[in-house]
């Protein structure tokens, strides 16, 4: 059999650790059928960052590891309903063993959170074992138990302005719409690909021309794979206008749309199909255009945002609260 080539390999969400010794069978297995080019990546809890987990990961060839702390601020952990963490702990984890990434999640817009806050959660994650961070704007999702009041938009559109000026005077690299690394050398993203195949429970699958979701019920899975059959709830088959939509999407997560890769992905030409839209995007100062590409800016990055709220909430949150009670749901009605 001959193996595919893949670029990479990624654990993730939730915390994949609680499996970590089991990793290592699960990447060699994956080997047979693929050959891994670049990095294989994990999202790990906070809980799971110990000297012999990390150790465990290494062995088992993992090259990436995300971390979800959140903040490093104890009132927001509470506010999160996360514990709190043995901080110490995770960082003499991080300086005894290394990875090509180490990135940590943190989440802004929550009530009263200024720069100077959030200024030192950065700098806490670099200075102790970080290359990399993601910090990503609070979105109310309406499963999880919210006691706080959000921060309002006014608020939140200066607070992204001023962590992008001083990750700009720090010389961080801005090198997706929500992640900066400290030398611009170390990325960590699991969301800007243009095709991926989904293993396990609730994983989802991106083809050529077709998304896919595994159900979310554990039983239910164990026996469709267990009777040979793929575990795929709910499927959409895109249009050719979706598909380039959704590739626009995510492509301009990276901040940078290029139309000669627009070209090779989908054999169109984007000025001919998203002129008008463009345009406008330039006239609004949502985009610059630089040469080939047309390159966001910090105002076109606060209303990605808009958009990227509004897909999460009628999208992902509806699939989530459908797929979380119906093991194999008829359909699923976006509005
Ligand atoms: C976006 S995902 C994956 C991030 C991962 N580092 C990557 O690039 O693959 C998970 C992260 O989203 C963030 N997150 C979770 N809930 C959120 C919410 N309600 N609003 C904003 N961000 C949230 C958290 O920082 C969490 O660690």
């Amino acid at each position: 059999m001959e193996k595919k080539e893949v670029t990479s390999l990624y654990f993730g969400g939730g915390t994949p650790a609680l499996v970590a010794n089991k990793i290592k069978q699960i990447v060699g297995h994956i080997n047979t059928y693929f050959t891994i080019t670049e990095d294989i990546g994990i999202e790990l809890h906070p809980c799971d960052v110990t000297e012999e987990k990390l150790l465990v990961l290494k062995d088992a060839g993992v090259t990436k590891i995300s971390i979800g702390i959140q903040s490093f601020q104890t009132e927001y952990l509470k506010l999160l309903c996360r514990g709190e963490f043995n901080y110490n702990r995770i960082f003499s984890a991080l300086a005894k063993v290394n990875f090509e990434t180490v990135s940590m999640d943190f989440i802004f817009g929550l009530p009263g959170q200024t720069i100077e806050i959030l200024k030192r959660d950065i700098e806490t994650a670099f200075n102790n074992g970080a290359n990399h961070f993601a910090i990503y704007p609070f979105i109310d999702f309406t499963f999880t138990d919210r006691k706080f009041i959000k921060m309002n938009n006014r608020e939140k559109k200066k607070l992204l302005y001023e962590i992008v000026d001083y990750c700009n005077e720090q010389g961080y690299v801005r090198d997706l719409i929500w992640t900066y690394s400290k030398y611009g050398s170390s990325k960590y993203s699991s969301m800007t690909r243009e095709n991926f195949l989904g293993f396990g429970c609730s994983a989802t699958t991106l083809l050529e021309d077709q998304f896919k979701i595994n159900t979310f019920d554990l039983q239910e899975y164990q026996h469709r794979i267990n009777s040979g059959n793929l575990p795929t709830a709910l499927k959409l088959n895109f249009s050719r206008r979706q598909r380039m939509v959704y590739y626009l999407f995510w492509t301009a997560y990276t901040m940078r749309v290029n139309s000669t890769d627009f070209k090779t992905f989908s054999g169109e030409r984007l000025e001919q199909n998203y002129g008008f839209e463009l345009l406008l995007a330039r006239i609004l100062g949502f985009v610059k255009k630089e040469n080939n590409q047309f390159v966001m800016t910090t105002k076109g990055s606060y209303y990605y945002y808009y958009y990227e709220n509004f897909y999460t909430l009628s999208y992902i949150d509806r699939m989530w609260n459908l797929m979380k009670n119906e093991p194999f749901p008829r359909e699923l009605i976006i509005k």
